[in-house]
């Protein structure tokens, strides 16, 4: 049993991080053949890929995957903290199986992800849902076949969680959710420590990979057949700054550019590691796609001091706009948080105002949610919930609006897409990304899926575009 501790999970450890190869002990290879998993994962990005890896892993073990949790005989929720209803949607689907458990009392439950990381959440699993079988941390995803051993030859509820990130792990198999894009990590943890935010208590310090582990992965994507990759981090931007050798995110790019994979993505960027250097790289290679996440948070510099994002109003609009100025038809997406603790109506204005002046092509909104632990926690927070759900809303109707002014403006031209497979939701219909990450649905042959194909924007909507493929 190993439980997180936050106090732990705060400090910052000055030595360099070692790679360790993952392995599975001969001993547990298909050792569960014929049994099936169910994974639900929540979150970010880095979760999913997350998952890829412990999907893999449960099927080196022998698992299958089943499409119903109330099939499966072993379920795992990959968890996610960053907002109270992420929390809420965990804990919604721990009574759902809770309830199936008591009628199968054979299925084995467990929980991992961000919330594993968390003190508070480990405690109220302790004390109210001891029936749960297993639990580990994001450090601890190489160790699950250990940690599920463990808890079946216990038969009871068995925890590890590491609040000091331990070594790099490098080898981990991955069933990519996808055979056309592909997520590749390439920093792990943050450092940043923003008040209201709780990624560098579940993930740790800010440590990065190898780039020849890195360019590796990405080499023997392009060999089988991606046409896609997605560089994953809290903080791109700070690739390569624990390394110290002066090699970093512009560096990377560029050598990633060169092993010709078609398209190249990356997220997220913090605006205050984006350098001129990478931007001249983003410009000057064809698969780097040029369309770019890049959070702002808010419009108020006050809000933004409190917040810890250590850049201004002004200096994110200089880099907003040199972006679009040097990378020829950019795209730029932000988060935006309302209602942090004390936003007067006037600063929410400056966020109204800042919207509209950068006109985002994509924007994720949310209302700001107070997470344990964290230096926001403890703010005088006045603003009623309804308050800030109106404030949620004036924004969200700015912001779509621009959404859509910016598909429109795509009506009648050629783009490049990506196609991804069959639309879910329109018959004989495809779906796909253009290079600025639009969503695009059109009618085509199946044969197109897996290829980037040029195709002509009919119409516009807020969230999707309407194409029609030439041959
Ligand atoms: N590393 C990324 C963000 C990861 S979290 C970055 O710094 O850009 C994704 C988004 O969730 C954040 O950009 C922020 O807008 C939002 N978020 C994070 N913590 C939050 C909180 N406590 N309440 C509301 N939104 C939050
Ligand atoms: Fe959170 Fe800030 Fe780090 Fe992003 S940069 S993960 S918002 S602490
Ligand atoms: Fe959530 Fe953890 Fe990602 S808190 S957003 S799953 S890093």
């Amino acid at each position: 049993m190993k439980l997180p501790t936050y106090q732990e999970a705060k400090t910052r450890n000055p030595i360099a991080y070692q790679k360790e190869q993952y392995k599975l002990p001969r001993s547990l290879a298909s050792k569960y053949a014929g049994r099936t998993y169910y994974l639900k994962t929540y979150g970010c990005q880095m979760n999913e890929h997350d998952s890829e890896n412990i999907k893999a892993i449960l099927e080196e073990m022998g698992f299958q995957e089943a499409n119903d949790y109330k099939t499966a005989d072993l379920i795992l929720l990959n968890t996610c903290s960053i907002r109270e209803n992420a929390h809420n949607k965990a804990f919604g689907m721990l009574g759902r199986i809770k309830h199936l458990k008591e009628s199968k009392k054979d299925i084995l439950v467990g929980l991992c992800g961000c919330m594993a990381q968390e003190e508070s959440v480990v405690n109220k699993i302790l004390s109210d849902y001891p029936w749960i079988n297993f639990v580990f941390g994001t450090h601890n995803i190489h160790h699950l076949p250990e940690v599920l051993e463990e808890s079946i030859k216990k038969q009871q509820l068995e925890i590890e969680v590491f609040s000091r990130e331990g070594n790099l792990i490098e080898g981990m198999p991955a069933h990519r959710a996808s055979n056309y894009k592909a997520y590749v990590n390439i920093i792990y943890g943050c450092d940043k420590f923003c008040t209201y935010c709780i990624v560098p208590y579940t993930r740790g310090k800010q440590r990065s990979r190898k780039k020849e582990d890195i360019l590796q992965e990405v080499r023997q994507l392009v060999k089988d057949g991606y046409q896609e990759v997605t560089l994953l981090g809290q903080n791109v931007n700070a690739y390569g700054k624990d390394l110290k050798d002066g090699y970093g995110l512009s560096q990377l790019l560029e050598d990633v550019a060169k092993t010709h994979i078609p398209r190249i993505r990356f997220v997220t960027s913090h605006p205050w590691d984006f350098t001129d250097e990478m931007i001249d790289v983003i410009a000057k290679y064809p698969n780097i796609m040029p369309s770019i996440h890049l959070p702002v948070q808010s419009g108020s510099n006050r809000i933004l001091r409190l917040m810890g994002r250590r850049y201004t109003k002004e200096e994110y609009l200089n880099l907003f706009h040199k972006l679009k100025q040097k990378v020829p038809n950019c795209t730029i997406s932000t988060d935006i948080i309302v209602g942090f603790p004390g936003e007067t109506k006037e600063e929410f204005q400056e966020t109204i105002q800042l919207a509209k002046q950068c006109q985002f092509d994509n924007a994720f909104t949310f209302i700001f949610s107070k997470r344990k632990g964290t230096p926001a926690e403890k703010l005088d927070d006045p603003i009623s919930l309804k308050e800030k759900q109106e404030r949620l809303q004036q924004l969200n109707e700015v912001v779509n609006h621009y959404f859509l002014k910016s598909n429109q403006s795509l009506i009648g031209k050629i783009v490049p897409v990506l196609v991804e497979g069959k639309s879910p939701k329109k018959k004989n219909q495809l779906f796909g990304y253009t290079d600025t990450n639009k969503l695009i649905n059109f009618v085509g042959d199946e044969r197109l899926i897996g290829k980037i194909v040029d195709v002509e924007v009919t119409d516009a909507k807020t969230w999707s575009l309407d194409g029609t493929y030439h041959e």
